[in-house]
């Protein structure tokens, strides 16, 4: 009998916010590995904001290749299992990591380039490590925020760093580096809950964006001022860091999630810039590959020493993936949001 896996296919582009009936989940034949392919059953899957970005007809300039509707979606990360291999240097058993995710198998092309390189067929070293930890710390999650407040020269301590969405897969591994390396940070996120993981795990001041004013928080909190942004939330988020950052302040732009579903919204103060002599320095984490080394090894050092906090919020089976996706987006997801496959 042939054997079928199933995948996650894009049925219709959301106008608003995204919703699981958007997708449909297809039952297909497992597919055989061709010359120079692995076959790879995949374990864990990844839930990212990106995605959002991907769910129309054009994704934004210089980004990741839009889904098409009513096929695999290419281009997510996960980590698998190899079964069977038609390619030099990998074995069935291998642990590997590929950007073929939201299915069950994938028969992935060694050796070719997928998600400008972060993607590309890697074996995993699971050394004191959970194969999953690649998707977070270990893997994209860990180089976008070592690769971010690198390019704005904020790994050299001494300084006042805030974070937004600072809980969340990214933002808590920021804070953590920020921390870690010698920086006073601030962070923020959108429940009580968090902002106390923020506080009593994660050595940060913290305070929660959604109750009072912005503003007033952040300096209440750090009222000389801030000397960079951890931008991953955008408009509101952006438009008050420029007004409380010092000068010569920086910010790093990874992303700005306010705007993924309903539109920019901002920064009206974009002049504060100028007058402060800011550097507002947006990034790519794939566009970082060569830090991916450096972080991976700080990185790990830093969990087995037991001084990294790593949360991940778990839904289970293919099928919960759209679901997991619009409770990431809606802020019920804590620390890195996966889909477990096994
Ligand atoms: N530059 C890059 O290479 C790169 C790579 C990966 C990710 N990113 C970006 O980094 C950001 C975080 O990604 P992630 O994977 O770590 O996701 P995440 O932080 O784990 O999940 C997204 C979080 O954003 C917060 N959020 C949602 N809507 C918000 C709003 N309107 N205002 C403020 N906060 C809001 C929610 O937490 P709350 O409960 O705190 O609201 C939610 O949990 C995203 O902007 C993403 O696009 C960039």
């Amino acid at each position: 009998m042939m054997r079928t896996g199933r995948e996650i296919r894009v049925r219709a582009y959301p106008a608003g916010s995204v919703s699981p009936d958007d997708f449909e989940l297809v039952e297909v034949p497992v597919p055989r590995p061709g010359p120079g392919q692995v076959l790879v059953r995949n374990t864990w899957t990844s839930v990212d904001p990106g995605l959002r970005l991907r769910l129309r007809p054009d994704a934004p300039s210089g980004y990741f290749a839009a889904f098409p509707l009513g096929r695999a979606m290419d281009g997510i990360m996960t980590v698998g299992e190899v079964v069977e291999s038609r390619a030099e240097g990998f074995a069935p058993g291998d642990v590997v990591w590929h950007a073929q995710g939201w299915r069950e198998y994938a028969a992935v092309d060694a050796g070719a380039e997928q998600l400008s390189g972060l993607g590309t067929l890697t074996r995993l070293d699971l050394d004191e490590c959970e194969p999953q930890w690649y998707l977070g710390p270990l893997g994209g999650m860990g180089l976008t925020a070592y690769a971010g407040l690198h390019v704005v020269d904020a790994l050299r301590g001494g300084e006042t760093v805030w974070v937004s969405a600072a809980a969340g897969a990214v933002g808590s591994l920021a804070v953590q580096i920020a921390r870690l390396t010698g920086n006073r940070v601030v962070a923020s996120a959108g429940t009580d809950e968090k902002v106390d993981w923020l506080r009593d795990s994660l050595g940060a001041e913290a305070f929660n964006y959604r109750v009072g004013n912005l503003g007033a928080s952040l300096g209440g909190i750090a009222p000389d001022g801030i000397d960079v942004y951890f931008d991953s939330v955008g408009g509101t988020h952006l438009e008050t860091a420029l007004s409380h950052l010092r000068r010569g302040g920086r910010v790093a732009l990874c992303g700005s999630i306010s705007e993924y579903e309903s539109g920019s919204a901002g920064p009206r103060n974009l002049f504060l810039a100028v007058s402060k002599d800011l550097t507002l320095r947006g990034f790519r984490g794939s566009s970082n590959l060569h830090l991916m080394g450096q972080m991976q090894r700080q990185m790990a050092g830093w969990l087995r020493a037991g001084e990294l906090d790593y949360r991940q919020t778990v839904f289970t089976g293919l099928e919960s993936a759209p679901h997991a996706l619009t409770e990431m987006i809606a802020g019920r997801t804590t620390g890195k949001t996966l889909v477990s496959l096994d």
